[in-house]
């Protein structure tokens, strides 16, 4: 019986729950900056030494992790081979044990946790206690996921022939990681392999590593070995290595379409020796928009949009870069956003009454910036000069084929669009390249059948924000270039990681 719950969020609004926050987060500072050494199978190793820093105070060092090269990267697939062996052959109720005693862990480590990914994400506390929450869900659902996958599927059967079929792991699965979701993706990446009994390697985002080390140090404090799980920090040099090798079976990334689609190439190049044809599940980037009907309730709307485009400064996948309003409504929001945008508090990730934090890093600051100088803004909110921080923006009126309305810009920054009808809407959100989420503000349940079946995302949202996908809820991914698939979070991600045996016994 699937008993799987959501893992609640944290009140922060209440003041005892945020003394524990900053009494996380003071203890965390005082060990600063964070060792994090490469893991390859029984061996701690250590190497050129690389730091990830607070986007909110750049001088802060939080981490100081060990790169990995090609040879390192060589060593891990090596103690993956014996960890394939024996991580397999558990049961899987055994490795779905292990699983929920890891999320165990980090629900017991919540606070800290939290205060990790504050400080080396940039994620305001919300976000950051989402974060970990996610990463409690994912290990839970896929542990039972795989529980539920190992008995297999019903088959047809005849008299005189017994027909089965079962599930077996695919083998050795290098995970690619960004560092917008340090904890929940590297987490949910991970354990959906390791729960359907593959041996993984994990290449974190060189921006978050010591995020991405606390979830591998949950998952072998609750009983995987770790042959079954090495750990890579460094920056796209091992990632490219780990998706090169002909051990590997499968790559798990996430990420951004350029290293997706150079990752499918590569993973498509056989190489001599090889005796499989390697997967990919890529989820990658996108260029979101939600469509605002004549009949939508604008104080639902501004919110929804606010919180789409601008929390955690748009890093996320999921977030809005484009409104399409409906005309009769277009100046009257346009109006009402412009007033909102400057009520934004951007600040650091730690202040619980930020609204916008900085950008991760100088060179996500630049290019976004870069975007912003490329035209003429509606309106924009505050900035500041202490850390990576770019002013939230909105655009209106840009034409179509313009960069910032056909790019990902991955920051805080809004195009707004006047649209002759709904219609008109689907038609420009079927010209983009991407589908990965969607909304609707309407009232309408005609309109909302109609974009419902025009819209080829893969997340469509109604009259609610398009961000913050709930495991086992709200599957997520999208398909075109937003990657392949596979729907994270929802009943089907496993079969990703598993290959069908079928046995016709003649009796
Ligand atoms: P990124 O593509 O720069 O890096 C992601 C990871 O890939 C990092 O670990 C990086 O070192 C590695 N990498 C980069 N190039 C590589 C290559 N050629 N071969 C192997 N590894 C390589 O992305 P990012 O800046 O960390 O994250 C932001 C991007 O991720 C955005 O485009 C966002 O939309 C996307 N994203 C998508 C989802 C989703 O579920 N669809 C979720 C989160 C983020
Ligand atoms: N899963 C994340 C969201 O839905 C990206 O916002």
């Amino acid at each position: 019986m699937n008993t799987f719950r959501n893992e609640p969020l944290l009140e922060l609004r209440r003041g005892t729950v945020r003394d524990e926050a900053l009494a996380a987060l003071s203890a965390l500072d005082a060990k600063l900056p964070l060792d994090v050494p490469m893991l390859i199978g029984e061996d701690v190793v250590h190497g050129q030494v690389f730091a990830s820093v607070d986007p909110s105070a750049p001088a802060t060092v939080v981490a100081n992790a060990h790169a990995a090269t090609a040879q390192h990267v060589a060593d891990a697939i090596t103690a993956a081979e014996r960890g394939q062996r024996t991580w397999s052959q558990r049961p899987a109720s055994e490795r779905a044990a292990a699983l929920s005693r890891a999320a165990g862990i980090l629900r017991s480590r919540r606070f800290e946790l939290a205060a990790l990914a504050v400080r080396e994400a940039g994620k305001p506390w919300a976000e950051a206690d989402g974060d970990v929450a996610e990463a409690i869900d994912f290990l839970e659902y896929y542990a039972q996921g795989a529980l539920a996958l190992d008995g297999g599927r019903p088959l047809i059967q005849m008299p005189g022939e017994r027909n089965a079929m079962r599930y077996v792991a695919r083998g050795i699965t290098g995970v690619i990681a960004p560092w917008n979701f340090p904890l929940a993706i590297a987490a949910g990446m991970v354990s959906a392999a390791l729960a359907t009994g593959n041996a993984v390697i994990l290449k974190p985002a060189e921006q978050a590593p010591a995020c991405a080390k606390a979830v591998v140090d949950a998952l072998h404090a609750g009983g995987v070995p770790l042959e079954a799980l090495s750990f890579l920090p460094g920056g796209d040099e091992p990632g490219k290595a780990l998706v090169a090798d002909p051990r590997i079976h499968t790559i798990v990334f996430t990420g951004s379409c350029a290293a997706g689609l150079n990752i499918l190439q590569t993973a498509n190049t056989f190489v001599p020796g090889q005796r499989h044809i390697k997967k990919v599940i890529a989820e990658m980037g996108g260029k979101n928009a939600v469509i605002v009907d004549s009949d939508a309730d604008l104080d639902d709307v501004v919110p929804g949009l606010l919180k789409s485009a601008f929390a955690f400064g748009g890093q996320k996948c999921s977030a809005a870069s484009r409104a399409l309003i409906h005309k009769a409504v277009a100046d009257e929001l346009a109006e009402r956003l412009a007033g909102a945008i400057s009520t934004l508090r951007v600040g650091p990730a730690a202040d619980f009454a930020t609204d916008v934090p900085p950008v991760i890093d100088i060179a996500a600051q630049q290019r976004i910036q870069g975007y912003i100088d490329s035209a003429k803004p509606l309106a924009q909110g505050d900035s500041r000069d202490d850390g990576f921080y770019v002013a939230p923006t909105l655009f209106q009126g840009l034409p179509t084929d313009h960069k910032v309305i056909q790019e990902e810009i991955f920051g805080p920054v809004l195009s707004l669009e006047t649209v002759e009808s709904v219609e008109h809407a689907c038609e420009l959100v079927d010209q983009s390249a991407f589908a990965l989420t969607g909304g609707l503000f309407s009232r309408s349940p005609r309109t909302i059948e109609y974009v419902t079946e025009r819209t080829p995302v893969g997340n469509l949202y109604v009259n609610r924000e398009i961000t913050g996908a709930m495991v086992g809820r709200q599957p997520f991914g999208g398909g075109r270039l937003s990657g392949t698939g596979p729907k994270a979070g929802g009943p089907d991600y496993l079969l990703q990681f598993v290959e069908a045996r079928a046995v016709s016994e003649n009796t």
